[in-house]
């Protein structure tokens, strides 16, 4: 949630901002702004609306300029506005700062701030810190940092520019990510919310920890702790490239994260099948034995990637032959969950910065459990708090709309059940091995899908505009519907609901009427009759059915209770949500490219969750 750059160098400041922001644009988009520093002082210029709004208003000033920091916005306090657009100017224009995150005790500080004279102009958190800085600044920022930190509650990670020392930025942060870019004798450093704002100028980076604070100049970077100690920083290289955060040549990032899936989920499978042709996450520090001595698994994320954790919940009980629970974490975090001292509580995020899900992480941690982190980007915070952390290694994902990180998390949580079965065993080295291999298709078998791109446009057309759209399934088609239902809903706008096939006639059918679409998804050959007696009694009533299914497995038998069918390719049963989510991604791109929507930018939403 809302994006953080910083430059100071010799380039002209401007222009690296401007593409640092674009590159965050993905955490929020209500509005977009600018600090400058120029020999005039410090020229702010912002605005409501995108970064290419900012860049119009931003037209050809400030050319000289090469240092400042910027801003993307996903509005909490005060309406996306040009007056709660961020870069905020402290009243007496000494201080000004960008800021990502929530201060919960901003009334209170604002009413301090005002009984002592400053008058705000916005009705964000943000004014109130720049205006404590401001507060205790009176010739050492450093000093004016730290003090403000202890008067701050909440979540915060903040760029800031101080008038009186115009070689210097500063950058702090407190449950909200920040990485310092390392400009490699450029003279020149970066700071940014994400990786992908300093790809183009450098590989290297460190992650700022928590409440620590960086002093950021041309020629160095100087880390404090919050009592003022050095901080030797931790130093990281991406392998990403630069082409891996664009387009590619595709109309949005979302179709190229879509496509990309057979490629890069060969580097999520590949390098953890061993000599022995079975999946683990040993050499990674999840050993055999913590999984020997696991009683139950307890997962906890939010959005796609708890959807993720429903799919592997079957996976490990089917397997592993031990208990397996799921929770949003959001709600894990504040119930106060009954663990138990041999649970092994995994945390999924894409992100790892998401706010809820590293704060079951911290809870869990609390409790004294072990924890595992399924994560993505490389140093974030979910991965540095966790006891183990497994990476999907599928590069950025840019779009908002995940895709290539859900089917990487799911991959991960069968080798997460293969490992387990094997540590417990539950399962014989044959099994595992079969299972393992199957598992290594799983790419070639997405691939097998993307002509759907092509095929299911004149469906799309058809069920665009609906109001509602329902999705079906039992046991882990259910699981998928969650997904398949999350996917259509966020980019299209449609609304639509996952159910679970047999429950819909307790109440939910009487929403089914003539015409209604119906995704009815019918993999499990166990239970595939039922979930079709379930499809006939919506058929019945008028619905139009979509039915995804394995190959040969629908054959109306003179009772055609499908009006589109779309088979997967033949798999290991355990493999098919995968598929049937894939297929799901592609119909719903379809969908909202049909109606126009901003696909790779949803309204209201955020790729990186970091307020609770
Ligand atoms: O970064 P995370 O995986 O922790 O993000 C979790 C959710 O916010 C995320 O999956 C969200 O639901 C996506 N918009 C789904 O496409």
């Amino acid at each position: 949630m809302c994006g953080i750059v910083g430059y100071i160098g010799e380039r002209d400041a401007k222009k690296v901002l401007l593409d640092g922001l674009l590159r965050l644009e993905y955490r929020g988009y209500d509005s977009a702004g600018i600090a400058l520093r120029t020999e005039n002082g410090i020229e702010i210029k912002k605005t409501k609306g995108r970064i290419s709004d900012l860049e119009r208003i931003v037209g050809d000033c400030c050319t000289n300029s090469m240092c400042g920091i910027g801003h993307t916005r996903w509005a909490t306090h005060g309406e996306p506005s040009q007056r709660n657009s961020h870069p905020h100017m402290s009243a007496d224009g000494r201080v000004t700062l960008v800021h990502n995150g929530i201060i919960e005790n901003y009334i209170q500080l604002k009413l301090m701030l005002e009984s002592e004279g400053v008058v705000f102009k916005s009705e964000t958190d943000t004014e109130v810190a720049v205006n404590l800085i401001a507060k205790y600044y009176k010739s050492d920022p450093l000093e004016a940092i730290y003090k403000a930190m202890n008067d701050i509650r909440g979540s915060f990670a903040l760029a800031i520019m101080f008038d009186g020392s115009p070689d210097e930025l500063y950058a702090v942060k407190k449950d909200n990510p920040l990485i310092i870019g390392i400009g490699n004798g450029n003279h020149e450093n970066f700071i940014a919310s994400d990786i992908p704002a300093i790809l183009k100028w450098t590989r290297d980076y460190i992650v700022l920890g928590e409440l620590e604070v960086a002093k950021v100049t041309r020629d160095g970077i100087y880390i404090t702790d919050k009592h003022g100690a050095p901080v030797e920083p931790r130093r990281e290289h991406v392998m990403w490239n630069y082409d891996a955060a664009e387009k590619g040549g595709y109309p949005h990032f979302m179709l190229k994260e879509i496509f990309e899936q057979p490629t890069v989920l060969r580097d999520t499978i590949g390098p953890r099948i061993k000599d022995d042709g079975i999946a683990t996450f040993e050499d990674e520090g999840l050993t055999d034995e913590i999984l020997r001595n696991t009683k139950r698994t307890y997962i906890a994320a939010c959005g796609s990637a708890l959807h993720s954790g429903i799919i592997g919940r079957t996976f490990i009980e089917r397997l592993a032959g031990i208990p397996a629970e799921y929770e949003v974490a959001s709600e894990f975090r504040y119930r106060d969950p009954i663990l138990y001292p041999d649970d092994l509580v995994v945390i999924i995020s894409q992100s790892g910065e998401t706010a809820d899900s590293l704060a079951a992480l911290r809870l869990a941690k609390a409790k004294g459990l072990r924890t595992v982190a399924i994560v993505n980007v490389v140093g974030s915070s979910i991965a540095r708090a966790a006891d183990v952390a497994l990476y999907m290694n599928v590069g950025p994902e840019i779009a908002v709309a995940t895709t290539k990180a859900f089917s990487a998390q799911v991959a991960m949580l069968l080798i997460l059940a293969i490992q387990t079965a094997k540590a417990k065993g539950n399962l014989t080295n044959e099994k595992l091995q079969e299972l393992s291999r199957e598992l290594s298709h799983l790419p070639q078998l997405i691939g097998e899908l993307m002509p759907l791109y092509e095929s299911t446009k004149q469906l799309a057309g058809h069920l665009a505009q609906r109001d509602h759209i329902f999705f079906i399934g039992r046991g882990l088609d259910y699981a998928a519907c969650y997904e398949g239902s999350l996917k259509l809903k966020e980019i299209s706008y449609i609304h639509s609901e996952a159910y679970a096939a047999g429950e819909l006639k307790h109440g939910t059918i009487s929403l089914i009427e003539p015409d209604t679409p119906v995704i009815a998804i019918a993999t499990q050959k166990e239970i595939f009759e039922k979930t079709v007696s379930n499809i006939k009694e919506v058929k019945a009533r008028g619905a139009f059915v979509v039915l995804i299914t394995g190959k040969g497995m629908y054959d109306a038998n003179g009772d055609s209770y499908a009006d589109y069918v779309i088979e997967v390719p033949e798999c290991n049963e355990l493999l098919l949500p995968s598929l049937v989510v894939v297929a799901c991604q592609i119909i719903s791109y379809n969908i909202a490219a049909v109606m126009g929507c901003d696909i790779d930018k949803p309204r209201n939403l955020a790729k990186s969750v970091t307020v609770e």
